[in-house]
């Protein structure tokens, strides 16, 4: 097959994997039944006027079968313990936000990528990856979904070079624990893919491989603090599809942070949360259980960084009901599958002061025989430098938005400047929120 035939299978492989709209509908919305509607809709309308035959081959095409049967085969049986960092000595999670940890008094920038819902093997996130290769961070980090089930074959294929490579930051790189993962018990994530990622001491040395699905990046100025949702994202097999569990933060990952983190004492430092499960969002319903559980050791407002919803959208400072955590929130769910979420209307939200203030709906291409719309996929990446953090947002060809932020007295996030540098009506400032809300 010569490169442009290459090119073309591959080119058709991803519209036709777009689109299959109702199959995507169905696993990417975390199975959870959220948009049953949406999906019934998009079924009733591939189907109409068909003969039942048709009918029956658009179904076995959207490729259900495929996915429930991923699903059945992998999601029986116990889930994988959940690692901690306990059994190391030389080893407790906590690694220095330093681009050479040797020099810890220079005042090189680090630079961290956020990547969510990558690893797919999609066109899309090969795409990103090569992006993310050419911004050479010191740390890449998974916000979580390994498609479909996360099995040991998937990590591999789409993760780890098979159809996409990760890729890994000069100091290292980690995987957030999600929904997908835990489909199939957490076993190809926690037996195969955390032994895969490397920390480094930046000489190019190798310190540790990631050893339990939360850790915490440190420095003088900052927290940055990786969480495990996903591990009790999942409940009983098939039920969990309909009521989705509460995502609430495991009770070693809590003592971790009590004990060796620190946080409650932790008074100077400018927190920054990752985590795959949304503790709030306009879209979609929000995980407010792990909001409320740092909420019992944090009295301060955290920027926190979320994938899981296919989509890139900012916030403002919202306060949790749960537990009155206030935090910015920020979703960059757009890193691998191709982007169809952009007819999604907000919810809008009468009782807060500040929600939703930014999110971008502009369309990349139409692909497939239903000319589905597609958005574009996007990153993060985090520049620490000192008390100052600029946070840039890209998708594939430009950075959209750049904000600043400084550690003020008591760790307390103050928000420099906030830019949207690509004017598109369709980078959408939500009614009735200003840029500046993002940040104030
Ligand atoms: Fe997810």
């Amino acid at each position: 097959m010569n490169k442009n035939m290459e090119t073309e299978t591959k080119l058709r492989n991803s519209e036709q994997y777009v689109a299959k709209s109702w199959i995507r509908k169905h696993w990417k919305r975390s199975m959870g039944l959220a948009h049953g509607k949406t999906q019934k809709e998009l079924f009733r309308e591939a189907a109409k006027g068909k003969t039942i035959l048709n009918r029956a081959i658009d179904f076995l095409d959207i490729r259900v079968f495929k996915w429930i049967y991923h699903y059945l085969k992998s999601r029986f049986g116990s889930k994988c313990e959940f690692p901690d960092y306990t059994p190391f000595k030389d080893d407790n999670g906590i690694y220095a936000l330093l681009a050479t940890p040797s020099k810890p008094d220079a005042a090189e920038p680090v630079r961290i990528s956020l990547v969510g819902d990558w690893a797919t093997g999609t066109r899309e996130a090969h795409g990103i990856a090569e992006f993310v290769k050419k911004d050479s961070v010191h740390f890449t980090i998974h916000l979580g979904d390994i498609y479909y089930v996360g099995t040991k074959f998937e990590v591999k294929d789409n993760m780890l070079g098979g159809k996409a490579q990760w890729p890994l930051g000069s100091r290292g790189s980690f995987a957030l624990n999600a929904n997908h993962e835990m489909y199939a018990r957490g076993k190809g994530y926690f037996k195969y893919l955390l032994s895969s990622l490397d920390i480094r001491n930046g000489n190019g040395g190798m310190l540790h491989k990631q050893r339990a699905s939360f850790f915490c990046l440190k420095n003088e100025h900052w927290l940055v603090i990786g969480l495990d949702t996903g591990y009790h994202s999942i409940g009983i097999p098939i039920l969990e599809l309909i009521i989705n569990p509460n995502a609430r933060l495991h009770s070693k990952l809590m003592e971790w942070l009590c004990k060796d983190v620190l946080l409650q004492d932790d008074k100077q430092r400018g927190v920054i949360l990752l985590s795959h499960h949304q503790y709030y969002s306009q879209f979609e319903s929000g995980y407010d259980k792990p909001a409320s559980q740092i909420a019992q050791l944090l009295n301060r407002p955290v920027l926190w960084f979320w994938g899981h919803e296919h989509r890139y959208a900012i916030y403002g400072r919202y306060t949790t009901k749960r537990g009155r955590l206030q935090a910015y929130g920020r979703c960059v769910g757009h890193g691998g599958l191709p982007i169809e979420d952009i007819e999604d209307k907000p919810k809008s939200c009468r009782k807060c002061k500040v929600g939703l203030v930014l999110y971008d709906r502009r369309e990349r291409t139409r692909v497939g025989k239903s000319q589905t719309p597609v958005g574009y996929n996007g990153y993060a990446n985090l520049i620490f430098e000192g008390k100052r953090l600029t946070v840039e947002y890209k998708d594939t060809k430009q950075t959209l938005v750049k904000e600043k932020w400084e550690v003020g007295d008591g760790g307390v996030l103050k928000g420099i400047s906030i830019e949207q540098l690509v004017d598109d009506d369709d980078l959408v400032i939500h009614e009735g929120s200003r840029l500046e809300d993002a940040i104030t």
